[in-house]
């Protein structure tokens, strides 16, 4: 056999601690670690077992030498060996702990709050019989609030008392918090021709002093419909199969006059639940003066309208007490809609 320096023999020792130190720390998985034992101390033809064997092709006098680094890289890759088992060992306990076998905990599901389950459900009953549902800004201006509907400057529902009014700029007409959805109904007819049946639902504003059935903000339902010789009658078969669909059963509705600057004639319209009149909103037939004001004829088209407290009718639904629940966001209270 050729002799091997001493020089060339530990360097080839070096290059074998670096890779095999290298392959048995990053070995993840028992198929890698088996790899690299074979590779680097295999018994038959591992590299610890070619480098042993250079060893008799050394110098005689450096042997010793030679002998003693090849016992300090078998030590170190031994060690290294046994390192990487026990690391696989544990991660593989670890995995094993997790029983997947067992039922788990049981978790909570939410669901849609009892407000928006019944605008869901208003919106479903009202496409039922044609009722397109639209939306409408919340930040309103006067003309859509009071003026389009016949509310004059010298009505009291205009009152800064009654309403939340924004600031701004000197001169501008002031905007305002919606106080009713009424204003959807001049939105959608500047925007569109008769015929035509929408239903808006959303949050309207007003300064009252919340208690079990008033809060500063609440949702209104509006229906509207402009169609060619529509009547008090219709309106009153609307209302009946709403009533009807979301409460169940056969409910009756009446309506009480009442007045309103954009519906003329205008009622109350209470429905009767449990053996009791229960006082449910506005209604009425548009004004003509509302359907000129947004460019409808008045000789040619009629229409209906009405707006009805969400909260009103949900606490209905739900036999709730007072509305301020609705917005407690005390889960013990909401998990049971
Ligand atoms: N907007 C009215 C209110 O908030 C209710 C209403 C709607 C009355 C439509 C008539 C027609 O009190």
């Amino acid at each position: 056999m050729a002799t091997v320096s001493l020089e060339s023999f530990c360097s080839e020792i070096e290059r074998c601690r670096v890779e095999a130190l290298c392959a048995l720390e990053t070995a993840a998985a028992e198929e890698h670690l088996e790899r690299a034992r074979v590779e680097f101390a295999g018994a038959r033809s591992g590299r610890l077992k070619s480098i042993q064997k250079q060893l008799g092709a050394l110098e005689a006098a450096d042997r010793p030498a030679g002998g003693r680094h090849f016992n300090e890289l078998k030590t170190a890759i031994t060690a290294a060996l046994e390192a990487a088992q026990t690391r696989l060992a544990r991660v593989a306990a670890a995995a094993d702990a997790i029983d997947v076998t067992l039922p788990g905990q049981p978790f909570r599901i939410g669901h849609v709050h009892p407000i928006t389950q019944t605008i869901r459900r208003v919106q479903e009953i009202m496409s039922r019989l044609g009722f397109e549902s639209v939306d409408g800004p919340e930040v309103e201006d006067q003309w859509h609030n009071f003026e389009a509907l016949a509310i004059g400057a010298e009505h009291p529902a205009r009152d800064p008392l009654d309403n939340f009014y924004l600031a701004v700029a000197h001169g501008a007409d002031p905007l305002l918090l919606r106080s009713q959805t009424s204003t959807v109904q001049i939105r959608i007819m500047e925007q569109r021709k008769p015929p035509l049946r929408i239903v808006s639902l959303g949050r309207v504003y007003r300064p009252d002093t919340a208690d079990a059935t008033h809060y500063p903000m609440f949702h209104q339902v509006e229906g509207l419909l402009v169609e060619p010789g529509a009547t008090m009658a219709d309106l009153k078969g609307v209302l009946r199969f709403l009533a009807s669909s979301f409460l169940g059963g056969d409910v009756h509705v009446r309506f009480r006059p009442s007045f309103f600057p954009f519906t003329e004639p205008s009622v109350e319209f209470d429905m009767e639940w449990g053996g009791r009149w229960v006082e449910m909103g506005g209604a009425g037939m548009v004004d003509p003066a509302v359907l000129a004001a947004v460019g409808y004829d008045p000789a040619t088209v009629s229409g209906f309208a009405f707006g009805l407290g969400v909260e009103r009718i949900a606490a209905r639904r739900y036999g709730v007490a007072d509305i301020r629940d609705f917005y407690r966001n005390d889960v013990r209270f909401l998990q049971q809609f």
